[in-house]
């Protein structure tokens, strides 16, 4: 796939850092985090050894949905800074040598969008086309699609009568892609970014953005939050066209310009269609995410999407966290046991050939934060009537240093509080700290393997042992032990147990690069 002679594309290998902008780190003491915040903090990521960065959405938007529900594509929130403030940040993390990316949100605006409130204003304003308003059927909405915020997908418009409808929340109005209005604003929202300078996009909810136009019956139950194999009216074949059109774009630009999408599904065969060779490069893959500490079930995982992608030519992704599911130390069943998963799941995360996605306080460890009722912020947590919790525990703002309330994070109150005994977790604490979290991210990311040679090697059930190169990782998920493969010890999960693995620790070793036992 590099031919000619050219250097293989950055993202092929790179680890992508995912800023919560709102919970990164705040410039002006208002309590949120901002783009001035993040500027201050590039050189740390710098030393910890990514390649970039992915910032969620930071423009203009009333803030239902936290900034995914955009209200002017071309623009800075104030609560973030301002265009000039992007430049800036840009500027100075591509001096440091890290790649930007930035969330691009097509599926739907916010309900504030001047196209919405044109479309709601006057039903016959050629915006009202860049939405899909259906009339209802006896008495109650066109379908029974639920959103996946929870509570019907469809808000009447009392003054027309008429439905529209929004996969999230009421205040994230569904666009009509079918419309080449639509698709012409958003090429022109994509040139506008990477005349900025921006690396690359990472496309929200990229399978959703065309409906069936028969608005067929979801199939129900919907096994799991955030996992779309049910959406039957999504993943439609004009998708396809659309994302060659956008990859050429891209591809007029310097700089091996890229797209991740974000395509909700585990069925790595169907991912595979979106990344061909003239497609997006990327597609988040949330198989890692969905599997338990399991490795059989890993494994599974692992050779499922290295064959479907590799069929295309496309790098594997890897993703543990992101800003919409709990804290790993926490679904891996919290305090020790589960820091310790956490953290031998992140040698895994880091050896595996491909693409490597970091949602910031992953490399600090952080828990799922429990918070009470009255700060919860997330929509999924109202419309589902506190059913669901929804996603802010695992928002909370990053700690940089000292002690509550605010570690560093703020000089203002944070826009959630953060646990009173997190001392121990702040960067500043883990820096230098023998054994710390933060640190084993260091030691991995400097030593982290690169192209893309991969073999299993032979172990016992309970293990995964795979070789890149002269790089052995060794995982000891759930057996009683591990031998530790002979070379030398680079990195380890946790501390050995007489030479050898205690379950749910993971090691690098470099052997002389014999490989001798290596399994296809
Ligand atoms: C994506 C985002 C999520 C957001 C949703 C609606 O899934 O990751 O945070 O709520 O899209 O834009």
């Amino acid at each position: 796939m590099t031919g000619g002679g050219r250097p293989p594309e950055w993202w092929r290998d790179a680890v992508l850092y995912q800023i919560y902008v709102r919970s990164f780190a705040d410039g002006n003491g208002d309590g949120v985090g901002d783009l001035p915040g993040i500027r201050s903090r590039l050189p740390y990521l710098r030393e910890l050894g990514v390649d970039g960065i992915w910032l969620t959405p930071f423009y203009p938007s009333p803030g239902h949905d936290h900034g995914y529900d955009v209200s002017d594509y071309c623009d800075v929130d104030p609560a973030f800074g301002t265009l000039a403030d992007f430049d800036a940040m840009i500027a100075d993390a591509h001096d440091l040598g890290l790649r930007v990316i930035v969330d691009i949100v097509p599926n739907h605006t916010s309900s504030e969008h001047e196209w919405f409130r044109n479309a709601i204003a006057d039903p016959s304003h050629p915006h009202r086309k860049r939405y899909v308003f259906r009339p209802g059927r006896d008495g109650g909405p066109p379908t029974g699609w639920t959103s996946a915020f929870g509570g019907p997908a469809w808000t009447l418009d009392e003054a027309s009568g008429e439905w529209y409808l929004h996969f999230f929340a009421p205040q994230q109005p569904d666009l009509d892609w079918h419309n080449p209005e639509v698709q012409e604003e958003f090429e022109r929202i994509l040139r506008f970014w990477l005349d900025r300078g921006v690396d690359g996009f990472r496309v929200d909810v990229a399978h959703a953005l065309f409906k069936d136009r028969d608005f067929p019956p979801m199939v129900e139950p919907v096994p799991r939050p955030w996992h779309g194999d049910w959406l039957v009216a999504l993943l439609q074949p004009e998708l396809h066209d659309l994302y060659r059109r956008w990859r050429a774009i891209a591809d007029e630009y310097e700089g091996d310009r890229m797209y991740v999408g974000e395509i909700v599904i585990e069925n790595q065969e169907r991912v595979a269609q979106y990344v061909r060779p003239d497609e997006m490069q990327l597609a988040f893959n949330f198989a890692l995410l969905f599997a338990e500490w399991d490795a059989a079930d890993i494994r599974g995982v692992i050779d499922r999407t290295r064959s479907a992608l590799g069929a295309v030519g496309a790098p594997a992704t890897w993703v543990f966290e992101n800003h919409d599911v709990t804290r790993l130390p926490t679904r891996y069943g919290g305090g020790m046991e589960g820091l310790r998963r956490a953290r031998a799941a992140a040698l895994l995360l880091l050896a595996l050939p491909g693409t490597a996605f970091v949602y910031e306080g992953q490399e600090l460890g952080l828990e799922e934060v429990g918070l009470p009722d009255e700060v919860r912020q997330d929509p999924i947590f109202f419309r589902t009537n506190g059913r669901r919790l929804g996603r802010d525990g695992c928002r909370v703002p990053v700690p940089w240093e000292g002690g509550p309330p605010a570690f560093g994070f703020t000089s203002g109150p944070p826009w959630l509080p953060m646990p009173a005994d997190w001392e121990e977790l702040t960067v500043a604490a883990q820096t230098g700290e023998e054994g710390s979290t933060l640190e084993l991210f260091r030691a991995a990311l400097a030593a982290r393997p690169r192209g893309e040679e991969f073999a299993w090697r032979e172990s016992p059930p309970g293990t995964l042992v795979f070789a890149r190169g002269d790089l052995v990782c060794a995982v000891n998920v759930t057996a009683e032990r591990l031998e530790l493969p002979e070379g030398e010890l680079v990195v380890a999960s946790n501390e050995l147990r007489a030479g050898a693995l205690p379950p749910g620790t993971a090691a690098w070793v470099r052997t002389d690069g014999s490989r001798a036992k290596e399994t296809a």
